[in-house]
Order: C-alpha cells, then structure tokens, then sequence
C-alpha cells in the first residue's frame, strides 16, 4: 500500500497519528510500520473500541450455570471406567493419532524472568527448563508407545527469535527435526483506554502484544500445522501451556475420555478449593460447556453448594485440552468463531513529542483471543477432573508471590516424585529434594518395574536413566 492510501485507510478510522513522525523515520523504520499496519483489521478494531462485540451478561449466565458433564477424579460420571480410557489412549497413541501442541507465546510480565518462559530453570534437582520437561515426557511416550508424536510450538514475537536459538543450541532437546514445528502467532494493538487510538511504542513502531493463546487456532492454520498433522494421520492434538510442569501432555486416560465421550474438545479441571478460588470455572449453560472466569463469577453463584455441601460450580480450568483435529480444521476457517476479551493494562508509549510515557496506572486497552471460548462451539465438549497435587503447578509469579510460583512448582514435583517413590516402596528421607525423569518413568507402575531392590534415599536425587539399584 501507498503512503497516500494509507493515509486514507487511517483517517477512515481515525488513526492517522500513528504517522505523525513519518517524516524523521528512515526507509526500514518506515516500512517497518507499513507492515505493522497491514497486519492489523482497521475495521475489526473499530468495532471492538466501539463495543459492538456485545458484553455478556455473567451475573444472568451464572445463575443458569450447572456442572458440566465430566468424569470425576474417582471415575464416577462416566459410562467408561478409567482402565478402558487408558487402554483407548494408549491404543489412540500406539496407532500415531496424537499430536501435541505447546503454547509459549505469552510475555511472562509477572514471573519478570528475562527470557521465554519456557526456559525457565523448572526441575527441583536437575534445573531442566520447562521446555526440556515436556521433550522428555513426549520421548518417553514415544519410547513407551511405539509412535512418534509432532510437536508443534507457539511463540510470539517476544519468544520466538530465543525460543528458536535455544532449541538449535540444545539439538532441539532430543526431538527429531521433523517432529518439530515452532510457529508464531499473530499480533493485536493496545489502544488509548479512553480514546480507543492507536497506541505507539515509538515514534516508529505501533504498541502490539500476542494476540492471546486463542491465536493458536489461527496460527495453527496459517502457519501450516494443521495441514501437517493431517498429512500424517494425527486425529487429535493435546494442547498444553508452557507453564505447568505437571501437565499430562499425551497422557493415555485423559486422551481415552476425550475419545470415549466422542468429544471435539475435552478440558481436563481441578476441583475449586474455595468459592472464589482465581480460576475460570468450566460450567454447563444452556446445553454448552463454557468458562465463566473467576472475576466475573458473581459470588452468589460462586458459593452455592449442593445437598451434600459441595460447591456446584466446581470445576476449575487448568488449560489442558484435546482438540480433534477435524474440529479446530473447521473452527479456523470461521474468522470469528471466537470472541476477543479486553484488559485494562499499564503500557508505555511514545506521545506526541515523541518522548516515551511510562503511565503509573492502567491507561491502555488490549485484545486476546482465550481458546478456552471454543468448548461452547464444540460438540459434546467433556470435563475431565485429576487431583491438583498431579496435574497442576502453574508458574505465573515471582517467588515473591504467594500463590503460583517456581517454589511451590518445584515443591509440587518434589511431592508428587517422593510419593510415586514411596508407593514404588522406596524410602526417602525427610527434607531431601527428588525428581524424576519421565524417560525412566511416566506413571508409578513405570516406576515400581524399574525398581528392584528396596533403596533408601538420603539426599538430593535426580532420578535420570539408567537407574542403579
Ligand atoms: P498467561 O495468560 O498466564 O500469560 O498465559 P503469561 O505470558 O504466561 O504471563 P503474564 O500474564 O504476562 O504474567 C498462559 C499461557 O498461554 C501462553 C503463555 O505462554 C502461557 O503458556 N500464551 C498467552 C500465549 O502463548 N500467547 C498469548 O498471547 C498469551
């Protein structure tokens, strides 16, 4: 596009400021911006700064709100018990049907670690990075099932550029080059809160961020993964965030529920410890499976509870999905299928001297994309619960934080390990730090196979292959 249409294009929509320096940029700065602009939907932003997207009513939802159909940690509520989904999922796996999918895209902003999430020195004893975590898990289900599952990682352009490098650096981590795909998402502009323009990060450069992890339905596409994972079979795709170590990527029973209830789009939840616990809640309205986020709950329906004294609304998102992949082939060619959420955040920018404002309170408004709104366009959406201390230890915050840190994460595989050790008969002695490697065992009965003799642990052990007795 032409400096003359571009102008144009802007005053329709009444974002021509953002060329209010064009002038002292030079050639690269200048069609760095063209193509920023290009990106973006004039039109679709103008709708969203309006509100035309109409907002939901969650105090109405919420009082229509139920459980959702699930199976429940003990196995009740399904038709199955959890032994036949685990044989279907291991049978889903030994045939190739899985791919897994690894959202990494995010900035990090409250952990304040320096480079990619993915990166972050997780493992208690060993120190292996997030992204090592979930290579050793996926080669050790492939080892375990004779199969070769695709990973295909999300970055954006905070991530990518490390992400890739790091990977390259470290022989991909052990996956195979053609196993692995790192694709990057799309962008969205952060606008004025109260004027809906355009916000600059420089005289040059537009304010964008990650479209939201709901932009891997689209990347998935555009970037050509979706049409990979058909030219090799995949039917399904496990799709994990980056920062959950104990996330059951490719976990056998998790991807048999998902296949015995028929689902397009399985969730797997914890149960809610306290009313208001900061999760989105899975719930059931009107027939469809949605999430009502923690701060749109009104605490009415938050603390209403059945005969028995449990919280209706129990089911709290961890961000572990299935997808058939059928399902996110034809979700990604309806443009909107799903809505855009707004935050109301603190970002710099450039103002109209040029000089960079770093504002003390929230003064912008950002877009993204959840892919959690896809379970209420997905046909028989299912629920499936696994306890916290197994299947949850989110890396959000700093240590300094109370909840969701890389403390508590590390103490959470450090219990979990101690307590597969222990079942497996081992002794391990107060205070001391363990931690297994997924390659040696994915489950305890891996574990109890491995191990032979009665051993005594007393002191810090990174249980890595081959194991001695
Ligand atoms: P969060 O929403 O918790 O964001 O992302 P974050 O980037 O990790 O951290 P904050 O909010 O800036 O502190 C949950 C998961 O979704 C991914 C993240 O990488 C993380 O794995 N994500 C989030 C994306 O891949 N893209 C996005 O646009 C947003």
């Amino acid at each position: 596009m032409n400096l003359d249409d571009l102008r144009e294009l802007l005053a329709q929509y009444d974002q021509q400021h953002v060329l209010r320096h064009w002038s002292q940029l030079d050639a690269g700065q200048q069609s760095n911006l063209a193509a920023q602009l290009d990106e973006i939907d004039l039109a679709e932003l103008a709708s969203l700064v309006s509100g035309e997207d109409e907002a939901t009513d969650f105090s109405a939802l919420a009082s229509r709100a139920s459980s959702p159909p699930a199976v429940r940690a003990d196995g009740g509520g399904a038709d199955w018990s959890p032994a036949e989904a685990r044989e279907r999922g291991e049978e889903a796996l030994r045939n190739g049907e899985l791919g897994a999918v690894i959202v990494a895209g995010g900035q990090g902003t409250r952990l304040g670690f320096d480079q990619p999430k993915g990166m972050f020195p997780i493992g208690p004893v060993s120190e292996r990075t997030l992204f090592q975590f979930f290579a050793d898990r996926l080669l050790a289900v492939n080892e375990k099932y004779g199969c070769r599952i695709p990973l295909y990682i999300m970055t954006s352009d905070a991530t990518d550029q490390e992400t890739r490098e790091y990977f390259a650096a470290n022989e991909n981590l052990g996956i195979p080059a053609e196993d692995l795909y790192i694709f990057k998402q799309g962008v969205m502009p952060a606008v004025d809160a109260a004027t809906g323009k355009l916000l600059m990060q420089s005289k040059g450069s537009l304010a964008l961020s990650p479209d939201g992890h709901g932009g891997t339905v689209s990347a998935l596409e555009s970037c050509g993964c979706l049409a990979d994972a058909a030219k090799r079979g995949i039917q399904h795709l496990a799709y994990i965030q980056v920062d959950n170590p104990l996330a059951h990527l490719c976990e056998p029973e998790l991807i048999g529920h998902h296949l015995m209830a028929a689902s397009e789009m399985t969730t797997q939840v914890v149960q809610k410890r306290y009313p208001m616990e900061r999760v989105g809640n899975v719930v059931l309205v009107d027939g469809k499976v949605q999430i009502i986020e923690y701060s749109d709950l009104p605490e009415s329906a938050a603390e209403a509870v059945n005969e028995d004294g449990s919280l209706k609304l129990w089911a709290g998102n961890i961000a572990v999905h299935l997808f058939k992949l059928n399902f996110l082939q034809r979700v990604a060619g309806q443009a909107d299928s799903l809505p855009f959420h707004r935050a109301s955040k603190k970002v710099p920018y450039c103002d109209e001297q040029g000089q960079l404002v770093s504002p003390a309170e929230p003064n912008a408004t950002k877009f993204e994309r959840f892919i959690f709104d896809l379970l209420p366009i997905a046909k028989n959406a299912f629920v499936v619960e696994s306890f916290a201390s197994e299947a949850f230890a989110p890396v959000k915050n700093a240590n300094d934080a109370d909840t969701d840190t890389p403390k508590a994460a590390k103490k959470a595989i450090v219990d979990l390990h101690r307590q597969w050790l222990e079942e497996a008969g081992v002794c391990v002695d107060q205070g001391v730090q363990v931690e297994i490697n997924p390659k040696l065992a994915l489950t305890v009965s891996d574990l109890r196979e491995k191990i032979t003799t009665n051993m005594r642990i007393d002191a810090d052990r990174y249980f890595d292959i081959p194991l001695e007795s």
